[in-house]
């Protein structure tokens, strides 16, 4: 049966509707069809959207874009970094003067930002002090199942949990979020999320843009309503307003040289196609570090959980100019070149070599979409079981996942997140990966009907690990999987 709230779900608050021509006409019926373009955005959900609604009031470009503070750890000793952070409510006002319950990691809506050293392990203690569980997944990291974040690993009001991580990975913006069977979705959107930014000293060598030149900016959407309060529904249909780091269309100061955007999208179910005023962007790095050469993007499109790394030569630019950062939907962000700054940093013509791919021994076959009555997330026709293992993988395997998206009754694109290894996607429905899935990935986006390759390799850990939709909406449902490493 048509569940009309979920179709308007995946047509607006995503912007991820497969388009009016991927979506069965029986479909269509119950919901305005929308202008799609290939990204699974919805053009016409926040392109036709007044500018006073989408903003609530905020005139854009007149707040600046505040960026996540950097935490201090409670302790080093031992060669490890010790940080404790309470979850917390907090309150965040998303419209000027009209603050509104959230829910937070350290009481800051963008979270603290953990700065991490490859080499050297982190401890991060977190105490929930909310009326609802919770627990703290690091996205792209490689760490022992028992600091994964396992869905059914929660931490209960009251109580604490101590993560460690040993950071035995190259640099990469990672970021930590709730993964709380179920209310993943809730914490998420209501504010559990924040950057873990990991150095290594290879990449410190490299000399790229650094320090207040490195900045990471948190892209979101949001269903604010005219109290400026935080609307959560599960599929929220009307979540047109889009949060650059928690601010609706701020501007940020820049100084005419170059800098290092670490990009992160946090929406529960949302892609954002981007632009820069006409300015190129440098692509050096995506979800799982630097990219073998950087590469020039005119336009990128990433969708829920995926990274980013972009660099923006502003050195040939008057003072004085401005150059928009927008989605489809609309501007995200403006940046002002207000001065004039020395700038030694480059972006070498090689950045760092992928890891060989390796001979894969093992094929597996995964599909995702929802059920019939479209309130069942599936993957390969079953909802997530805590009790039952999907897969099991030997500890050493290098093996090819052939992951496709076949709701092609819902017409809804999905994305497929793997926890614990990078992967590479091989190719994309037959052809060659697109740009947007180049480098060492862990979450890629799936449009219906679409099949990719990805090859991963297994090493280290064992036990029980989770792979999903990153479309936290969909994987509250079901649309997830688990695996089981054994040695
Ligand atoms: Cu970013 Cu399983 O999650
Ligand atoms: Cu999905």
């Amino acid at each position: 049966m048509l569940n009309r709230r979920k179709m308007l779900g995946w047509m607006t608050a995503g912007g991820v509707a497969g388009g009016a021509a991927l979506l069965p006409s029986a479909l269509t019926a119950g919901a305005a069809p929308a202008e799609v373009d290939h990204t699974g955005h919805t053009a016409a959900a926040g392109a036709a959207e007044p500018a006073a609604r989408r903003s609530f009031g905020v005139t854009q470009f007149t707040q600046v874009m505040p960026v996540p503070q950097t935490l201090t750890p409670v302790k080093r000793a031992d060669g490890t970094e010790t940080y404790r952070i309470p979850i917390q409510t907090a309150n965040f006002a998303f419209t000027p003067g009209k603050p509104t319950p959230v829910r937070t990691f350290g009481g800051q809506f963008l979270g603290p930002l953990i700065r991490a050293k490859t080499g050297t392990p982190v401890e991060i203690t977190f105490c929930n002090q909310l009326t609802a569980a919770s627990n703290v997944h690091l996205h792209g990291g490689h760490n022992p199942q028992v600091s994964d974040g396992y869905p059914m690993d929660l931490i209960q009001p009251g109580q604490s949990r101590t993560y460690r991580y040993p950071n035995q990975q190259q640099g990469a913006t990672l970021w930590y979020h709730d993964h709380s069977h179920g209310t993943e979705a809730e914490n998420v959107y209501k504010g559990l999320h924040g950057f873990y930014i990991l150095d290594d000293d290879a990449e410190k060598g490299l000399n790229l843009p650094s320090g207040q030149y490195d900045v990471p900016i948190m892209l979101r959407d949001a269903q604010i309503d005219a109290d400026g309060a935080l609307v959560w529904p599960n599929f929220a249909p009307d979540r047109t307003t889009v949060l650059t780091n928690g601010v609706v269309a701020p501007y940020f100061p820049v100084a005419a040289r170059k800098y290092r955007f670490r990009l992160l999208n946090t929406g529960n179910e949302r892609g954002f196609r981007l632009t820069l005023g006409g300015l190129a962007m440098t692509q050096i790095g995506s979800d799982g570090g630097l990219l073998p050469a950087p590469v020039t993007r005119s336009d990128i499109t990433f969708t829920s959980g995926e990274r980013v790394d972009i660099v923006v030569d502003f050195s040939n630019q008057p003072i004085g100019s401005k150059f928009v950062l927008s989605d489809v939907s609309g501007p995200v962000l403006r940046f002002d070149v207000t001065r004039t700054a020395s700038d030694t940093s480059r972006v070498p013509a090689t950045l760092r070599p992928l890891p060989a791919l390796g001979t894969a021994t093992v094929q597996r076959q995964v599909t995702m979409k929802f059920d019939d009555s479209g309130n069942v997330g599936l993957v390969n026709d079953q909802a997530f079981d805590v009790n039952r293992v999907d897969f099991q993988v030997k500890r050493g395997a290098t093996e090819i996942w052939t992951v496709t998206n076949t709701d092609t009754v819902w017409g809804a694109p999905h994305t497929f997140h793997l926890h614990l290894e990078q992967f590479r996607v091989l190719d994309r429905n037959g052809a060659p990966p697109t740009p947007d899935d180049a480098g060492r990935k862990d979450t890629v986006l799936i449009m219906p009907g679409e099949s990719i390759r990805v090859q991963a390799t297994f090493t280290e850990y064992t036990g029980k690990y989770v792979y999903h939709c990153h479309f936290l909406d969909h994987s509250a449902i079901g649309m997830m999987a688990q695996m089981e490493i054994v040695p």
